[in-house]
């Protein structure tokens, strides 16, 4: 018996996460073993009528679980920020789930719009560092001057900083970028592993050239622990750069090693040539305690009730949630169901076809149990 977790979220997502559970619960029927879900009333809905994002009890009883499915947040009615810094951000880092699993692989029978190309080329994983970089939360936005001191705690380190700035410009803002040997060398150990499970292929994202303090930090710790992996071949890309080649030629990538912000910026580049957000899915890891899988799409409020939108990203993430809990012929077997919804045309809008929300969902169940 597993008991996992389920946030459905703002917009789409308790739409999707009910496709979700849906298919999830198909495989564990077929493969005799159960899942017990325990849904947690975390969206902007609940902000809106208490004021509430992620509290301290929420995040005691999510550290019960080994998973959350999360659906996804966002609104138009609240400030951008707050519900992805509140909730999103706040749960990645409160459970240090410093790995952000990205797989990029274009199933059989999806469109890409890379002329040319085909599953067999874009198939790879990007490993992007999930808890520091730009998104540690140090910044500020004033004019005058300012003291100010600022803390980052994480479960392997913490730092400390005071800033004392004084400028007469009419408003100044800066955001500080973190990373430390620590944080880069468990995640870059995590991509090096990943790689020799696979082509024994890895390539490092930075932007060393320029930002020379954080990112040569990154390609000392690159540099360092490829020397414990000599059968690893390894090369560095410049973020400019790898956006050049993921276009022009994907088939070079097996694993993707990258800082926190670049690899939000690659991953949904990279989703775009694996067919479109509908089909990107992402999981949140810290192998040791609570992860958290979930599309990397956003709650696209417009479609909200709808029944349109495409659930084979949380499907998928669905499928990721399965191989962490160690159910992995069930995790296959949700793959599986995903690629014959697509072989048999029941899919939805966004990639061509007329497929409900729940039409997906029911056939990729049926299909499973069957
Ligand atoms: C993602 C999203 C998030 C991120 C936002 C919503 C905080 O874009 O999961 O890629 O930047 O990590
Ligand atoms: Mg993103």
């Amino acid at each position: 018996m597993h008991k996992i977790a389920v946030i459905g979220g703002d917009g789409i997502g308790p739409e999707i996460i009910t496709e979700g559970k849906k298919v999830l619960d198909a495989a564990a029927e077929r493969l005799d073993f159960g899942i017990e879900w325990t849904d947690f009333d975390i969206s902007s809905e609940r902000y809106l009528k208490t004021g509430e994002l992620v509290t301290d009890e929420d995040l005691k009883e999510l550290r019960a679980f080994k998973t959350i499915y999360f659906g996804a947040i966002g609104d138009d009615r609240v400030k951008p920020g707050i519900l992805e810094k509140g909730i999103l951000l706040k749960i990645r880092f409160s459970f240090d789930q410093y790995i952000n699993l990205r797989p990029i692989r274009l199933l059989d029978g999806v469109w890409t719009p890379l002329a040319n190309k085909g599953p067999k080329d874009i198939d790879f994983l990007v490993v992007r560092e999930n808890t520091e970089d730009f998104y540690v939360g140090i910044g500020s936005r004033f004019s005058g001057s300012q003291k100010i001191t600022l803390e980052v705690v994480r479960d392997i380190y913490q730092a400390k900083f005071g800033l004392d700035i004084e400028s007469d410009a009419d408003e100044l803002a800066y955001q500080i970028g973190v990373i430390t040997r620590e944080g880069a060398e468990r995640v870059i150990t995590y991509a090096f592993d990943a790689a020799s499970t696979r082509e024994q292929k890895l390539t490092s994202v930075d932007k060393a050239n320029v930002l020379s303090d954080i990112y040569g930090l990154w390609r000392d710790v690159f540099e360092t622990t490829a020397r414990r992996y000599p059968d690893v071949h390894t090369e560095f890309s410049f973020v400019d750069a790898i956006t050049m080649w993921f276009v022009k030629n994907p088939e070079w990538f097996d694993v993707v090693v990258t800082p926190n912000m670049f690899g939000d910026i690659i991953t949904d580049l990279g989703a775009m040539i694996q067919g479109g957000l509908g089909l990107a899915p992402g999981g949140n890891i810290n192998p040791r305690g609570t992860s958290m899988f979930e599309p990397i799409h956003g709650s696209a409020p417009k479609y909200k009730g709808l029944g349109v939108s495409n659930p084979m990203a949380t499907i998928w993430a669905g499928s990721m949630l399965l191989d962490h809990i160690g159910e992995h012929a069930a995790a296959d077997l949700v793959l599986k169901g995903i690629e014959r919804a697509i072989r048999d045309g029941v899919v939805t809008k966004d990639m061509g076809g007329s497929a409900k929300t729940s039409d997906v969902g029911d056939y990729i169940a049926s299909v499973l149990k069957s």
